[in-house]
């Protein structure tokens, strides 16, 4: 921790509203010039610090910044976020995430950044990341799973943001297979989750999440060739990216303790329930191929089960699904 995530923590933690120059001095074991060029730098990056004579400095408001500090205190999470890792600006948290994963960090690694330039989306794609709006993070596992069961946890991943998207902002939320989050019919989330592993072991996952918060109209690509939105466009209220992300993490720690002790049922269970496909007769895109059938649901490893005009079930390992249908009742 730097000693302005630490006096940070302090300003956080401390029972009392102010606290003196001298004791954050004596707490962090550094000089009073140096407490006092810490507060500087925060208030530079929007800090509101209040100093006063003979009380000392009080922390009035904080700007909406993700903080590993913050992160961290008090998550009272199992596994994830036990070590965060935030940056004002990187390439991609995938791709620092993997970097630590190879130089030995500790599973459940969270990687986060307020922005992005080479976010990177599913099939070589650019995913939109601009500063201060939205959350793009990383977390990394070591999940003890043989390699073909990997696939699942992008359904854990889905399963996490589609939870916390309702019960953050009160949205309505599909999912989409294989990584989608959709409201109204538009993105609002997607999955990147990439994998290092020999033919039989798993050395590390990492399940890569963007989440379309705070994003405004004019801040969407020209060029997007699908329908997306953000929490501020459907709810016209803005998140906060701290909270959202915290819930998001404990979520996921729960999941993903259940998925390590009772397998894929569960989830596979829960995002079943989130996807408005099943039983919809819908086309699958494969590039050179297309399929149509019915969706009947997700297979024990996470393919998705089209039942094929003549009858067959195919299972889909990768595609593009698009609903030709309105969604048939449930018999
Ligand atoms: C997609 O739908 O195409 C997947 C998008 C995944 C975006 C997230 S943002 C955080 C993480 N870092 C990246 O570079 N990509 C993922």
């Amino acid at each position: 921790m730097t000693s302005r995530d630490e006096i940070l923590n302090l300003f956080r933690t401390c029972p009392d509203p102010y606290i003196s120059g001298q004791k954050i001095s004596h707490l962090l074991n550094i000089s009073r010039a140096a407490v006092w060029k810490q507060v500087k730098v925060l208030r530079e990056s929007g800090f509101e610090i209040e100093a006063k004579h003979s009380l000392g400095y009080r922390l009035l408001a904080a700007p909406d910044l993700l903080l590993a500090v913050d992160i961290e205190n008090g998550l009272n999470s199992r596994l994830i976020g036990q070590t965060v890792v935030a940056f004002t600006d990187t390439d991609s948290t995938n791709v620092q995430a993997r970097q630590l994963a190879e130089a030995g960090a500790i599973e459940g690694t969270v990687v986060v950044a307020d922005r992005q330039s080479a976010g990177r989306g599913r099939l070589g794609r650019r995913w939109e990341s601009p500063s201060g709006v939205n959350l793009y993070c990383s977390i990394l596992l070591h999940p003890q799973i043989p390699v073909q069961q990997a696939p699942q946890l992008t359904f854990l991943s889905a399963v996490a943001v589609a939870e916390t998207l309702e019960k953050v902002c009160h949205l309505s939320v599909e999912v989409k297979w294989p990584n989608d989050i959709l409201v109204n019919g538009a993105k609002i989330s997607g999955l990147l989750n990439e994998m290092n592993a020999e033919t039989d072991q798993i050395h590390f996952v990492i399940l890569g999440v963007g989440v379309n918060l705070n994003m405004l109209e004019e801040q969407f690509p020209e060029a997007i060739n699908y329908p997306a939105t953000s929490v501020l466009l459907e709810t016209g209220k803005p998140v906060d990216r701290l909270m959202f992300l915290r819930t998001f993490l404990r979520c996921l720690d729960q999941y993903y303790a259940e998925f390590l002790q009772e397998g894929f049922t569960p989830i596979r269970q829960r995002w079943e329930s989130y996807c408005d496909m099943i039983n919809r007769q819908v086309r699958v895109d494969q590039g050179s191929r297309s399929l149509s059938g019915t969706v009947i649901g997700l297979d024990p490893e996470g393919a998705l089960r089209l039942q094929l005009d003549n009858g067959k079930v195919e299972r889909i390992l990768a595609g593009d699904v698009i609903p030709v249908t309105e969604k048939k009742d449930q018999e």
